[in-house]
């Protein structure tokens, strides 16, 4: 029965990702899986992450089940974390939650509740989006549907275009929104823009699915949910994919959250129960880990205060290497790249063909997605100059 399935091909960024850390020449330059990495090319642990982690190996006392909604502290964390502290949904009893392996099982359950809701709804998604998002919401029979979105002639937002493809969606659609940092390509909305979609909301009843994977790492914890709590001021309903991976450096752990806005509280009872039952058919219930460090930094003052502090600096960090990053390869390419100054978080597309990505993966060990997707936090001052004369070979033939 088995010795039929054929061998698959390599994911298409954790197999990269391998594959640059296969290449044993010493001056590669990796900048494939979206992970922050320091000035020494680490993938660093939150102090605050470290102190609430010793704490809490000296004090567990079971390794028993979590509840099947995950650790109460992380849920009370993570929806003030998303939704402001005084946000009046919140405030209202209107938003549920439920812990989850990852933002990947958050988009998971999310998908399922949808799929309850509606099945076979279509899911209006950017193009280009998250690859892995297809095949996550697809798994539960969503269809889906591209709005433009990147234009790759000015490197930013083609808002007319999406603006146009989502008029076709109506009630019982749903779209899929980057709450901020783009995946793959760092362009955000502005606010002003995020108003447009919240008014094609309320007029056409679609359901915003937020997936904020990357919250603190663009312009800070509260400017990187502005626009999905704009949304949450406006609209009756609304699902939200969290993630810690990236703003608490939790990725193996796997830490995320499903949250749900809903129109009142038994609503909101009624979608944690559906999220809890989806839940235990595909995984039973979430990891411990993680979500309880991640509960004790959200409460605990001096913790809380200490990781800001710390993602303040990886994201000033990010933001000055986008500035260097510009300068570097506008010198050794001859070519514009201000729009890398323009965008936010970890990723940017350098705008250079398939082909090229191939070059400088083959020719130079610099790795790139083939779309030419790089992590902006993989660079650094030992790299930074080496990613520009490779780039800068290439883009010049
Ligand atoms: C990425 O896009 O590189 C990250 O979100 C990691 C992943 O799982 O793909």
């Amino acid at each position: 029965m088995l010795d039929q399935l054929p061998l698959l091909p390599a994911d298409p960024i954790l197999g990269l990702a391998a594959a640059a850390r296969a290449d044993d020449n010493p001056n590669k330059v990796d900048l494939t899986v979206g992970i922050y990495m320091d000035e020494q090319g680490l993938c660093p642990v939150f102090d605050a992450v470290q102190q609430a982690q010793r704490a809490l190996v000296e004090a567990e006392t079971t390794k028993a089940y979590m509840p099947a909604a995950g650790d109460g502290a992380f849920n009370t964390g993570i929806q003030k974390l998303v939704f402001g502290d005084d946000s009046a949904p919140l405030l209202a009893g209107r938003i549920s939650s439920i812990q989850t392996p990852g933002g990947c099982g958050a988009l998971r359950i999310g998908a399922e509740v949808i799929a309850a809701a509606a099945p076979g709804a279509k899911v209006w998604v950017s193009d280009p989006t998250w690859p892995v998002h297809i095949p996550l919401l697809g798994s539960v029979g969503l269809k889906f549907e591209n709005y433009r979105y990147y234009e790759p002639d000015s490197h930013g937002v083609n808002f007319d275009g999406m603006v146009e493809d989502l008029k076709q969606a109506g009630a019982g659609d749903v779209v899929l929104l980057h709450g901020c940092c783009h995946n793959p390509c760092g362009a955000d909305l502005t606010l002003e823009q995020w108003g447009v979609v919240a008014d094609m909301a309320e007029q056409q009843g679609f359901l915003p699915f937020i997936d904020i994977a990357y919250q603190g790492l663009g312009d800070g914890l509260d400017a990187d949910a502005a626009g999905l709590r704009l949304l949450a001021s406006r609209l009756p309903e609304l699902i939200v994919a969290a993630s810690c991976s990236k703003n608490l450096g939790l990725y193996r752990e796997r830490t995320g959250a499903t949250l749900f806005l809903c129109r009142n509280a038994d609503s909101a009872a009624a979608l944690q129960s559906q999220a809890q039952v989806a839940a235990r058919r595909v995984y039973s219930m979430p990891p411990a880990h993680g979500a309880i460090i991640a509960g004790r930094v959200l409460s605990d003052a001096a913790l809380r205060a200490n990781w800001e502090a710390e993602l303040r600096g990886m994201c000033e960090r990010i933001n000055g290497l986008r500035s260097q990053i510009r300068s570097k390869l506008e010198a050794a390419a001859d070519r514009d790249f201000s729009f890398i100054e323009r965008e936010k978080g970890m990723f940017s597309f350098l705008g250079l063909s398939k082909e090229q990505a191939h070059k400088l993966r083959n020719e130079h060990s610099v790795y790139m997605l083939d779309s030419s997707r790089i992590n902006v936090a993989g660079v650094n001052a030992r790299n930074i100059d080496a990613l520009a004369a490779a780039v800068g070979q290439v883009v010049k033939g």
